[in-house]
Order: structure tokens, then C-alpha cells, then sequence
């Protein structure tokens, strides 16, 4: 058997190497690495793939979350709300602009915000509320529209865990993550479930003013070469990742597939198992499984990785510390109690597209052995 990774990029790429490197060779023959037609070319596949308006590509996911909050000009006391039980991206990119932070809770089985916590933490100050697509499933973007129409708010949407999910509204009509709230960010880190060979990122919306706002940002600010119309950054998705990413994305909804049916077959074996909370599919939102996270009952979450460790099984803790708890980030002192439990129970199991039969049942078996 394959040694068992978390993400096996090499076993993806052996599939589909011919066209990957004939899309290489062709950015290396034209010499265009800096905003070549690819990158355009890619940009608009997107946008139809999203059905979107617009897609700014970027240089990476964290970068389009600055983008995004740059171009909504929010006065200088602005509060904004992220989760607390998250990757870095949101929180970090709020306290780079200055804006004041403010943490709310998540759902204890869908790890996206609790719409409700979100409301209480409202204020006359609140500007933007940032719904991160945890996992690989959509937070209640309902709930959170509705909250942000009802106050004036923006709701910006990162989905650089979630691309390809549709948000399913209560009348059940259906649209892609990233493109309900007023701009969608997301990554293409190499794990991602869209992911290049190095870093970038994009930003989405169906407003075409917003759109111009973030190319411009995305490009020093300028309105032409040369003419600078604001203060921006230089964040630009490199051709030759774009070339990467062109025959990634015709095989985005293979790669999920393939992702539901690993997610499906862990969700089988692993259902028994009494000490374990599987992944819950929220009813509003499909799974794209960017990651297989269980919650560990009872039992002690880092002895089980070191017994999965033994038998060269990796694990991942996402994520485990509350962002509120951080040293950097650590502002005052409030209970997120939902956050603060789930870095303590959560475990992230190997979850990618290459995943085999036998890795699964291996897997499974050495879960199912441990404490027995
Ligand atoms: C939820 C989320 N937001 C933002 C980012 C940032 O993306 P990048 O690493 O491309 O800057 C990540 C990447 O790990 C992420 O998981």
C-alpha cells in the first residue's frame, strides 16, 4: 500500500501530468510570466464555473481577503466580525487594516458561525461580518444575509476551503459559496481542494464597481499604467500557476467526487465508532470535503493521533487554539465556549482525491483499534 498522506498532491499530478506541463512549457516559450493571457483565460472559467460576475485573481487567499475589505472604504472605527474558530487569514487581515476585531461563535457540529452569536455581537459600529466556508461547507449565509440587510452591513465570504459547494436557500434554489454575500474570497494553496503549485488567490462579486475597485487595488492602485487613483498592493496570481490551475478546474467536480466518496466511506466505517462525532452536513449548504474533521469524545484527541502516528497515519489538528486566545489577537477577555471545546475534541483525518480503498480501510481499522 501507498504511504497515507493528508494530501497527495504527486498522485494527482502523475494523472494528469501531460497537460500540466504542456501548459507550463507553453508560459515558459511565451515569456509572458507576469499577467499573461492565462490568467485572464482563467479568470473567466472561473466566473462560469462560479457563475459569477467577476473573478480577480490574486497572489494568494489572504491577500484577497485585504483586497476585498480595501475596497469596501470603511471608516476607520469599523468593526468586523470573523469566527473565532478559524485559520488565521480573516483576523489577521482585520487587525493589518486597523479595523477593530470582534470574534463571534460557531456551530458545535457545522464549525461555521452561529448566526445568532453573530447578532448579539452587532453594534452601531459593525460594517462587515466575514462567513468562512469552514471545511468544506457553507456557513448560514441566510441567516447572515438577512442580519447584514437588516443593518447596512457587507458580508464577505471566504471560500478558500469550499469552492464548488452550493449554498441551498430555504425555497431550495441553490447557488455557488462566494458568490451570496457582496465578495467572495478564496486560496489556491497547493492543498486546496483547487489548488496551484505555489500560492494564489481570487476575489469574486457580482458588483461590477467592486470588481474595478479590487483590480485596481490588486494592482498598486492604479487605474492605468502609471496613474494611481488609491493606495493598493501589488498582489498578482503568477501566469504560470493560472496555466496550472486551467485543467484543475475542468476537474474541480471529479476531485469532489472523488473527495464525497472518501468522506462517504469514513462516515460508513467509522459511524459505529461510539467515542467519535462524524462531520455533519449542514441543511443549507452541499460538502465539498476539504477536510474530514471528527470531534473525539471521552477520549484524549492527541494520544489518538500518536496512535495513529504509530501506524504512519498523519493527522491534523485544525485548529488548536481559539483565534481569542492568541497572543496576537487577544483583546479582552471573552467566552466563546463552542470554539474554545472544539480545539480540544477536533482531529482531521487524511482527506484528498488519490485516497484508496485499502488506505480508507487501513485507516478506519486503526481508529477502530485505538483503546481497544
Ligand atoms: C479559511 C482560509 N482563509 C484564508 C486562507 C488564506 O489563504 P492563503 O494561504 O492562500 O493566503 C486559508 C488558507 O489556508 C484558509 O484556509
Amino acid at each position: 500500500m501507498k504511504p497515507i498522506q493528508m494530501v497527495d498532491l504527486q498522485g494527482q499530478y502523475e494523472a494528469i501530468k501531460d497537460e500540466i506541463d504542456a501548459g507550463i512549457a507553453q508560459v515558459i516559450r511565451s515569456a509572458k510570466f507576469i499577467n499573461g493571457p492565462e490568467v485572464g483565460l482563467f479568470e473567466k472559467e472561473l466566473a462560469d464555473y462560479l457563475d459569477a460576475g467577476h473573478v480577480v485573481a490574486c497572489a494568494n487567499g489572504t491577500d484577497a481577503l485585504q483586497i476585498a475589505l480595501m475596497a469596501l472604504d470603511l471608516p476607520p472605527d469599523a468593526e468586523i466580525i470573523v469566527p473565532a474558530f478559524n485559520y488565521v487569514a480573516a483576523a489577521e487581515v482585520v487587525a493589518l487594516l486597523k479595523y477593530k476585531l470582534v470574534f463571534a461563535d460557531v456551530h458545535p457540529r457545522y464549525f461555521t458561525l452561529d448566526s445568532e452569536d453573530v447578532r448579539r455581537r452587532v453594534t452601531p459600529k459593525t460594517k462587515v461580518i466575514i462567513a468562512v466556508h469552514l471545511f468544506g461547507q457553507g456557513a448560514p449565509m441566510e441567516e447572515l444575509m438577512k442580519l447584514a440587510h437588516e443593518h447596512g452591513l457587507y458580508v464577505i465570504e471566504d471560500n478558500a476551503q469550499s469552492i464548488g459547494a452550493d449554498y441551498i436557500f430555504s425555497d431550495g434554489s441553490r447557488k455557488r459559496l462566494g458568490t451570496i454575500g457582496h465578495i467572495g474570497t478564496t486560496s489556491f494553496f497547493p492543498s486546496k481542494n483547487l489548488g496551484c503549485y505555489g500560492d494564489g488567490g481570487a476575489v469574486i462579486t457580482n458588483d461590477a464597481h467592486l470588481a474595478s475597485a479590487m483590480r485596481s487595488i490588486a494592482s498598486h492602485g492604479q487605474s492605468k499604467k502609471y496613474y494611481y487613483q488609491r493606495v493598493g498592493i501589488n498582489s498578482r496570481l503568477d501566469t504560470l500557476q493560472a496555466a496550472i490551475l486551467r485543467p484543475k478546474l475542468k476537474r474541480l467536480d471529479e476531485y469532489i467526487i472523488r473527495r464525497r466518496e472518501a468522506a462517504d466511506f469514513y462516515n460508513r466505517h467509522l459511524q459505529q465508532v461510539d467515542w467519535l462525532i462524524l462531520p455533519e452536513c449542514a441543511p443549507y449548504s452541499t460538502h465539498v470535503y476539504h477536510q474530514y474533521t471528527v470531534q473525539v469524545k471521552e477520549k484524549n484527541r492527541d494520544n489518538l493521533a500518536a496512535h495513529l502516528a504509530a501506524f504512519q497515519i498523519p493527522t491534523m489538528v485544525y485548529y488548536p487554539e481559539a483565534l481569542h486566545k492568541a497572543p496576537a489577537y487577544h483583546r479582552q477577555e471573552i467566552s466563546l465556549p463552542v470554539a474554545e471545546a472544539l480545539t480540544s475534541s477536533v482531529i482531521s483525518l487524511p482527506m484528498h482525491t488519490e485516497l484508496t480503498h485499502d488506505q480508507l480501510t487501513y485507516i478506519c481499522d486503526a481508529i477502530k483499534s485505538y483503546g481497544t
